[in-house]
């Protein structure tokens, strides 16, 4: 069988080791009406990951489930295919109900414990969803003058709060035009601005460093790892603090983490209250940045919930936490369309209308591979071992390794070798065979079984960077040129970050309203990159 990729609702599978089914391979069972339980949901709570490519749904005796991948939860009730006829791709789509269900979360949240939830901007700032976001967070929060303008303008009846590396004497001014809160990252730079700020009535804040490293591996994304220029550390806050200058201070602010969960939390406040409670107790409130991957299924709110309602009411501090991704995870699509496909070394490569350089720079700076609807990604470091525990379990077991090992974290890199080796030997087992070898970076594709070889994918954008290429996907069918394809997540780090590298035109911007209506927010043209360049 073979399925047009927008023509399916769910994702359709290689039949699982333990599903029997008549018929050569390749199997691709017909769509099933999609069952979306929340057992994925629960069993990635104990797992502390998500199912991001929550694929295989399991088997449970005669009921086959299948789950649409979590990203795309929010288009099941969609033709796909019909949905998206008339969007010119490439384009962004933001999904108004996902950003609800987040928010949603989010305000409880703060009913809950009285913290205040802002929107770091600098993950998502497409203003046209801020009235909306409103409606669930305490504000924004901003890197500089200019997401410090946006927040008031668009944001105008909550709060702004600005954090910088080092604020310039040229905007500082203006910047308290915006803010509520302005927070520090050196004494110097308190010493410098803060009585300024402190006399035109804002919340002065000093971002503290508390040497706790709680993630490993990429240190691009670790404030907190050795060198760092980001916050105060203990040592310096004692050498360099005086009296009349932390009478300046009305709290505190630290940014540690990164797609991570409240056991994460949990371990930064134990070394935060170590090394700077007795500093915190003098103050009014305590920032604890971003990273927070609350509406992440699977995410620990009980435990989030306990920690900030427990610092509250030992040290009466005022909390905030200001999550990008959380605010706008999941909420996000990239549709784009093959140009065209071509060959090289065993590699079918289709060459796309999106740009991993221009529109998805994370993907190479990272690097991770998006979720790709009805595609799973692969790399090049694992083998299937039939033996693994993962062949041999029953389907429930089977399927619970499929969504513990599944997290695809964006900034977290791509998936963990472990993590493919299972995965993929759930889903496909001897199915998959060689492909998943020596497919990524430059290897000739050395995959001998013929169904999934033709059926792999390098995607790769049209620019003349060689390394623009997004990763190897496993399709459930050979791709044709001009085929939609639909990328997942992309509301968060992507619109704010893209460029006009090659003058590749920037990708239109669509809302898909609640009632299913697709509004054309923004178009670009030959202006916006001839604009910027003189
Ligand atoms: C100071 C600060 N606050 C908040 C955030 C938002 O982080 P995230 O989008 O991972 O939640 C960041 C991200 O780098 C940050 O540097």
């Amino acid at each position: 069988m073979q399925a047009k990729v927008a023509d399916v609702a769910c994702f359709q599978q290689p039949p699982h080791p333990h599903e029997h089914i008549t018929g050569a391979l390749p199997h691709f069972v017909a769509v099933l009406p999609v069952i979306i339980s929340s057992e994925a949901d629960c069993d990635c709570k104990t797992m502390g990951r998500p199912p991001l490519y929550g694929l295989w749904g399991g088997v449970n005796r005669n009921v086959k489930r299948r789950h649409m991948q979590v990203q795309f939860k929010n288009l099941e009730k969609y033709n796909i295919e019909e949905l998206f006829k008339n969007v010119k791709t490439p384009c962004y789509i933001l999904d108004e109900a996902a950003f609800m269900k987040n928010g949603e979360i989010l305000k409880s949240l703060q009913e809950e414990t009285g913290a205040k939830v802002l929107l770091a901007e600098k993950a998502f700032s497409n203003f046209t969803l801020f009235p909306l976001l409103s409606q669930y967070l305490a504000g924004t929060e901003a890197s500089g003058l200019f997401e410090a303008r946006l927040g008031r303008e668009e944001m105008p009846d909550k709060e702004v709060h600005v954090f910088s590396a080092a604020f310039r004497d040229d905007e500082f001014a203006e910047v308290l035009k915006y803010a509520d809160h302005i927070v520090f990252n050196s004494v110097h730079q308190l010493k410098k601005f803060g009585p300024i700020a402190k006399k035109a009535g804002k919340e002065v804040g000093l971002r503290i460093n508390p040497e706790c490293s709680t993630q490993e591996g990429h240190e691009i994304y670790d404030p907190c790892a050795p060198g760092s220029r980001l916050g105060v550390t203990r040592e310096v806050f004692d050498k360099e603090m005086d009296k009349e200058t932390f009478s300046l201070l009305s709290g505190l602010h630290f940014h540690t983490l990164c797609e991570q969960d409240a056991d994460a939390l949990e371990i930064t406040v134990k070394a935060f209250f170590r090394k700077f409670g007795d500093v915190a107790k003098k103050l009014k409130w305590l920032n604890m940045g971003g990273g927070h991957h609350i509406t992440r299924p699977g995410y620990n709110l009980p435990l989030l919930k306990k920690i900030l309602t427990e610092i509250h009411k030992k040290y009466g501090l005022q909390l905030y936490l200001e999550p990008g991704e959380a605010v706008a995870l999941n909420a996000g699509y990239l549709a784009t369309r093959v140009l065209d496909i071509v060959h090289n070394s065993g590699h079918n490569i289709a060459v796309l209308d999106m740009s991993a350089a221009c529109h998805t720079p994370d993907v190479i700076e990272m690097p991770y591979m998006p979720p790709l609807l009805n595609a799973c990604p692969i790399t090049d470091t694992e083998t299937v071992d039939p033996s693994t525990e993962a062949n041999a379990s029953s389907d429930a077991q089977s399927f619970k390794s499929v969504i513990s090992h599944d997290a695809q974290p964006h900034k977290s890199g791509a998936t963990t070798p472990d993590a493919l080796t299972e995965t993929m030997s759930d889903l496909f087992g001897d199915v998959f065979g060689d492909a998943i070898d020596d497919i990524f970076g430059g290897a000739p594709n050395t995959d001998h079984n013929p169904v999934t070889r033709s059926r792999t994918f390098r995607l790769a954008g049209p620019s003349c960077l060689a390394g623009d290429v997004i990763g190897n996907y496993l399709f459930d069918h050979v791709l044709k040129r001009d085929e939609l394809l639909l990328f997942g997540d992309m509301a968060i780090y992507s619109i704010c970050k893209n460029n006009t590298f090659n003058g590749i035109p920037l990708p239109s911007i669509y809302l898909l309203k609640q009632d299913g209506d697709l509004e054309l927010i923004k178009e670009f043209s030959y202006d916006d990159f001839k604009g910027r360049l003189g």
